[in-house]
């Protein structure tokens, strides 16, 4: 059995900052810069413009990859996506990515597979990706994380314990098979169903006939109400679950891997929040300058920050062959997951 190894990294943001400032002056967002980033370490995220979808973050973001593996569009056999943010309820953003990565048009009719684990969704899709090359199914997957979260933001004072967290961008790696000593060791996932509805955006409701959200203020068909429409986040709650899985599931990587946590040259934390980082960090005595960190310019874009820290910290220099990875991420579910790489 061969091992899988991210062959290559790319990433995408957007181009337009929006300050900590910005979400106060131009949205009239009651907030301040020095809230926010005393509570999140958040000082900008990126908004993608009008017309733009995942999908289409996406593709920058692949196209980088592609090449960083040394490979073309035509080696791709599969696409996984992993989204919170799809343009359509269906199909899934992995569709629309093989058409507009040109795909079709070659005649490449690959599976796209479309993955919903949030925060997760990374690595819960690096777990299918790595998977599947090893059993020998497939060589090339390009798994994406890519998320458009401006679309769907309450950008009001009502909504700004949400809204000042989230960030559009993509980030893309190629899981490829290799016969040297490298790749991904291991994975280890988990999810909790108790904790559905403490970080959810329930958007329609499908128990209900119809589903439909009732339009507001006015009467007419649909049974959810409009507030479903947002993020609902119970923050206290996510960020001690957040804190207790994320330390969890590395110790349960580290054990199986039979790896000491000094072994470890590079971890790379999901970005929903400096604070929890910094806790898992400190409590697990993670020295600072092992940690690689975006959230301070993109704040949280969920699926795709951990494929985006690779794939800056390859670009940097500060991701080389021979380093020991680990990744760790928390989410909606909750969901969790780790795993460990040799680059
Ligand atoms: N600016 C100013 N005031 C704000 C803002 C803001 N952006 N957001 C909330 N507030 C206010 C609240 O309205 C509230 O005001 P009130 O006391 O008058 O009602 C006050 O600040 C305190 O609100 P809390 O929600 O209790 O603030 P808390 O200290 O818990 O911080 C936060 C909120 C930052 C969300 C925190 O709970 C947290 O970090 N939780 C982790 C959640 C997280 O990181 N989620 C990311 C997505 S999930 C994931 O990716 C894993």
């Amino acid at each position: 059995m061969p091992n899988a190894y991210i062959s290559g990294t790319g990433g995408y943001v957007p181009e337009q900052i929006v300050t900590n400032d910005d979400l106060r002056d131009g949205y009239g967002i009651d907030t301040t810069h020095d809230w926010i980033v005393k509570r999140t370490g958040i000082e900008a995220r990126r908004f993608a413009p009008e017309g733009t979808c995942s999908a289409d973050l996406a593709v920058p973001a692949a196209r980088k990859a592609i090449a960083n593996a040394g490979l073309t569009e035509a080696d791709v056999d599969m696409i996984v996506f992993a989204t919170l943010s799809p343009k359509h309820a269906f199909p899934g953003d992995g569709v629309l990515l093989q058409e507009k990565l040109g795909l079709c048009e070659q005649g490449r009719f690959i599976p796209a597979m479309d993955l919903r684990n949030q925060c997760s969704g990374f690595l819960y899709g690096l777990a299918a990706a790595s998977s599947m090359v090893q059993s020998g199914m497939v060589r090339h997957v390009l798994l994406v994380g890519g998320e458009t979260h401006s679309a769907a933001l309450d950008l009001s004072t009502r909504g700004r314990t949400v809204s000042s967290l989230f960030g559009d961008g993509a980030g893309a790696v190629i899981v490829s098979p290799t016969d040297e000593d490298r790749g991904i060791r291991g994975w280890y996932l988990g999810a909790d169903g108790r904790f559905a509805d403490v970080l959810c955006q329930k958007v329609w409701d499908m128990s209900k006939r119809p589903f439909f959200p009732v339009p507001e203020g006015r009467e007419g068909p649909g049974r959810v109400e409009p507030e479903m429409m947002w993020a609902h986040m119970e923050g206290r709650q996510v960020f001690k679950n957040a804190v207790e899985r994320m330390i969890q599931v590395l110790v349960s990587a580290c054990w199986d891997q039979k790896i000491d946590l000094a072994d470890i040259d590079l971890f790379c934390f999901h970005q929903a929040n400096m604070r929890i980082n910094q806790m898992v960090a400190q409590t697990m005595g993670i020295p600072e300058e092992k940690l690689i960190h975006n959230i301070q310019k993109y704040g949280n874009t969920t699926a795709a920050t951990i494929p985006l820290l690779l794939a800056e910290a390859e670009e940097s220099g500060r991701l080389v062959r021979g380093m020991k990875v680990a990744c760790v991420a928390f989410g909606s579910g909750f969901t969790w997951g780790s795993a460990i790489l040799d680059w």
